[in-house]
């Protein structure tokens, strides 16, 4: 059977069983605990909890997983991968054990068709139950059933959570191709001759923070089988690797990189690992960055990467080598009947890789040089290992990867320590937290958590009204930032969040008046730094009048829903893979980091800029409601920042045209927001763009200023706006004439020079030496006196220099029949040093730079008189 055969076989199994088929979810799992998709069950943890009710009591899948907590092993075992395919049957408080084993003993023998003579399980050691069904029920001898503790047969998902004893079935592979163990042990003893392929998990308790276990609301089954190890025993390969699922992929590997596998039996199988993991992480989403799940992808390809370079022994990298973006059409063909997203995504995927690996090759080439140099370093002082110091230098300082510094000395016979290097890696951690400056709050927490209990929040009002009037409940003078710290019990200041900076204002009480120079909000109490203009500062209880910047506040509207739009045409125009990853609104501008792997062509940066202004000017209106978190993803809401939020969350809609979940200040329509204007889009870190642009005032000041330039331009060239670029195009013709006849005019007169500088040549036993010491002259100029000078004479030697606004320049030039009595390059150095500098080149032409211009007639005769020492 064909892995893709297994994997049918499986699911057409478990549909016969009454089950619903899933697609297999994202391996970005929408579960904050965890970094990926590591098993089957991640995505149904909420129904195993009870938290959600499952839409079916039986399930099944084949999902995508990564695990990359082995990654070292990768490649040097049969079975580690970091991209793996889990095949699983879940009940959600409908069947239990019995059902569990009959049906997958009755998959492994009827439908597989496995010797029963060779399968073996293992059951938690208490648990009876399991125990007498694989005996009694299934008919599995004693002797081929073992009972194992917490460590082999209980599985739980995390430290806390669902989770319960587990029953497994191993394979024995004794006789079978290379195994030939005759080792007398069982499943759970050391060595490989037994091989687990299916985990069987008794889904019944939750685990608490303090340890405890309580029963689950309901008994549930999660089983998992990783399917490249059905298929090795299927396919009865007694290593992963050698199954269909990776020999098209390793074929491929072959192919591209030209080596044989059986030569290079890791590289090849890192390589078809790590390529099949990036093609799927970046399918779902995931960009190489320098985080999270961005970094594991990182690491990934440029581990692969890393690898094919080394076995290729070829360290100086030109674009030819980027091949893993050449994979990729091997991955896609071999895996595309179980996911065929994959076909129309090939494109985007080769991409992100090629990028990313022209990125790394950077990196490469500058850590290679470092390590030759090290290396050099070593064979002086003989040594054959590199110290821990140079090892985490190389990571650290020039981004190579501690991995293939390990593989290239390796390939050399070299070697380096990986735990030192680890210990340094540590101590620099340590360093990097010390060195952290702790900021101090503007008022302390425990303050504010008591301030939070005695008077709750503060009332905003500023989404309706600009102006408001309220009472003082605490005034202090703050620490370490001029004037005083207000909280009022209702406020029409805005507090920054959310990428919204807080408005200013004015707020005035009797005599007083204050200027409101920045709001904060801890615990949703706003907290005003206030600055006095006049009068003294009013005590607690005092009622105040308050005025926010409405201009301003109006500006910043006017960014915060340009905003909004922006990120919808990024979608739209660039495709889903566009996510905020922060933004900053002000009265100026506004600025939005997304993720995109690549810089945004001109054409397709004024495309978006047009279809931001063609919403702005089709005055849609903008709704605010709050609404149900769930419904309002439901009807499509982007919610960034979510954790922030309650159930009910703010919903701000541009009709018809974008939701999203935002706490901030919004334009009643979009036409007020006026012309919208994209200032600069640039790269802030690998994967994440910056667009930076600018709304109404702000793009009008810019227009305006633009047409100001544009007349003063046009009244130099005496003419109009409108014509100004073909009179700028007909002056930069003329110019380029202009200068061609300039060097045209130059060349007669080196030739009218050279006539007039032969005249004064001297000769040394028979050698025609010429010397010219020259202001102001242009390094070409010289060179061409050399040219033509060495023609004239048929046979000499040329020395010339010029004094150009007090630095030195040289041109030494000798003909080829001189070249055995003295070099260029010689003579060049001779005069460069008396001028404060350094120079040479090639025997019969030389060139060189000095500080001193003030020397050049000395360092001319310096190097004239060696010259007469050497002929
Ligand atoms: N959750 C179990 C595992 O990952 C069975 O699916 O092994």
């Amino acid at each position: 059977m064909t892995g893709n055969e297994i994997r049918k076989s499986f699911v057409d199994f478990f549909k016969s069983k009454e089950h619903k088929h899933f697609e297999s979810a994202s391996l970005i799992p929408d579960d904050k605990s965890l970094l990926l998709t590591v098993a089957g069950m991640v995505p149904f943890k909420p129904f195993f909890l009870g938290e959600k009710e499952a839409p079916f009591p039986r399930i099944t899948t084949y999902q995508k997983c990564i695990r990359t907590n082995d990654l070292e092993n990768v490649g040097r075992t049969p079975r580690h991968h970091t991209f793996f395919e889990m095949l699983g049957n879940f009940s959600f408080g409908d069947y239990f054990k019995k059902e569990a084993i009959e049906w997958s003993w009755e998959y492994i023998t009827k439908v597989l068709k496995l010797d029963p003579e060779r399968l073996y399980v293992s059951v938690y050691k208490t648990d009876d139950e399991a125990y007498e069904i694989w005996n009694k029920e299934i008919g599995v001898p004693e002797d081929r059933i073992v009972r194992l503790g917490e460590e082999d047969n209980w599985w739980a998902a995390g430290p806390v959570g669902s989770c319960g004893p587990c029953s497994e079935i191993y394979y024995d592979t004794q006789n079978m191709g290379k195994n030939n163990e005759e080792i007398n042990c069982k499943p759970g003893d050391e060595g490989d001759r037994f091989l687990e392929i299916w985990n069987l998990v008794f889904t019944e308790w939750n685990r608490l923070e303090d340890g405890s276990l309580v029963p689950l609301p309901e008994k549930n089954i999660d089983t998992g089988a990783g399917l490249e190890r059905i298929a090795s025993v299927v396919q009865k390969k007694d290593n992963n690797f050698e199954t269909d699922i990776f020999m098209p992929i390793i074929k491929g590997i072959e192919k591209v990189l030209d080596i044989k596998k059986e030569e290079f039996e890791i590289t090849v199988k890192v390589i078809a690992d790590h390529i099949r993991a990036s093609v799927f992480l970046i399918a779902d989403g995931v960009l190489p960055s320098n985080e999270g799940r961005g970094y594991i992808l990182r690491k990934i390809i440029r581990r692969a990467f890393g690898a094919g370079i080394v076995a290729k022994q070829k360290l100086d990298i030109t674009k030819d080598d980027l091949f893993l973006y050449k994979l990729v059409p091997y991955v896609v063909e071999n895996m595309k009947e179980a996911y065929p997203e994959l076909v129309e995504k090939q494109e985007y995927i080769e991409k992100v890789l090629r990028l990313e690996q022209e990125r790394f090759a950077l990196t490469l080439k500058n850590g290679i040089e470092m390590l030759t140099e090290e290396i050099e370093k070593m064979d002086k002082e003989g040594t054959k290992k590199l110290s821990a110091d140079a090892s985490f230098k190389l990571y650290d300082t020039f981004g190579l990867p501690f991995e293939l510094t390990g593989l290239i000395l390796e390939n050399q016979g070299y070697e380096v320590s990986e735990e030192e290097f680890n210990q340094k890696l540590e101590e620099q951690v340590k360093r990097s937290k010390n060195s952290r400056v702790t900021v101090s709050d503007m008022i302390k927490d425990d303050f504010i958590d008591k301030f939070f209990e005695e008077h709750g929040k503060t009332e905003f009002t500023g989404y309706e009204k600009f102006k408001d009037e309220g009472k003082i409940l605490h005034i202090a003078k703050s620490e370490g930032i001029s004037g005083y710290e207000v909280i009022f019990d209702r406020t029409p200041f805005y507090a920054e969040s959310g990428g919204q900076v807080a408005d200013t204002g004015i707020i005035t009480s009797g005599e007083f008046e204050g200027k409101v120079v920045n709001v904060v909000k801890k615990h949703d109490v706003f907290i005003h730094q206030v600055e006095i203009v006049k009068g003294i500062a009013p005590s607690v209880g005092a009622e105040v009048k308050m005025k926010i910047d409405a201009d301003r506040r109006k500006d910043i509207q006017r960014n915060h829903t340009a905003t909004h739009i922006l990120h919808k045409v990024l979608r739209e125009n660039l495709g889903t893979h566009v996510e905020q990853s922060g933004s900053l609104v002000d009265d100026e501008k506004l600025r939005f980091d997304f993720s995109h792997y690549e810089a945004i062509e001109p054409e397709m940066i004024e495309k978006i800029e047009k279809a931001v202004n063609d919403i702005i000017l089709s005055n849609l209106k903008v709704k605010i409601d709050f609404e149900n978190i769930e419904d309002a993803k439901k009807r499509g809401a982007m919610a960034l920042f979510s954790d922030k939020y309650g159930d009910v969350v703010r919903v701000v809609e541009i009709d018809g045209y974008s939701i999203e979940l935002c706490g901030g200040a919004h334009v009643k329509s979009t036409g007020e927001i006026g012309l919208f204007n994209i200032e600069s889009e640039s790269g802030i870190a690998s994967g994440t763009r910056r667009i930076t642009a600018t709304t109404g005032h702000k793009s009008l000041d810019y227009v305006n200023k633009l047409e100001e330039k544009l007349r003063k331009v046009a009244g130099m060239l005496k003419t109009d706006g409108k014509n100004v670029v073909d009179v700028v195009e007909k002056y930069i013709a003329e110019a380029k004439s202009i200068v061609k006849e300039y060097e045209q005019l130059q060349t007669k007169l080196v030739k009218y020079e050279i006539n007039e500088l032969l005249e004064n040549v001297d000769e040394i036993n028979g050698v025609k030496v010429l010397k010219a010491a020259f202001t102001n002259k242009d390094v070409n100029e010289l060179k061409e006196i050399v040219d033509r000078g060495k023609e004239k004479l048929q046979s000499g030697i040329i020395i010339l220099g010029t004094n150009n606004d007090g630095k030195a320049i040289f041109v030494v030039g000798v003909t080829k029949d001189l070249i055995s009595k003295v070099k260029a390059g010689e003579i060049v150095k001779v005069a460069a040093q008396v001028a404060g500098g350094n120079g040479g080149g090639r025997p019969d032409f030389a060139q060189a730079g000095g500080k001193d211009g003030n020397a050049v007639k000395e360092a001319v005769d310096k190097a004239f008189e060696f010259v007469n020492e050497k002929l």
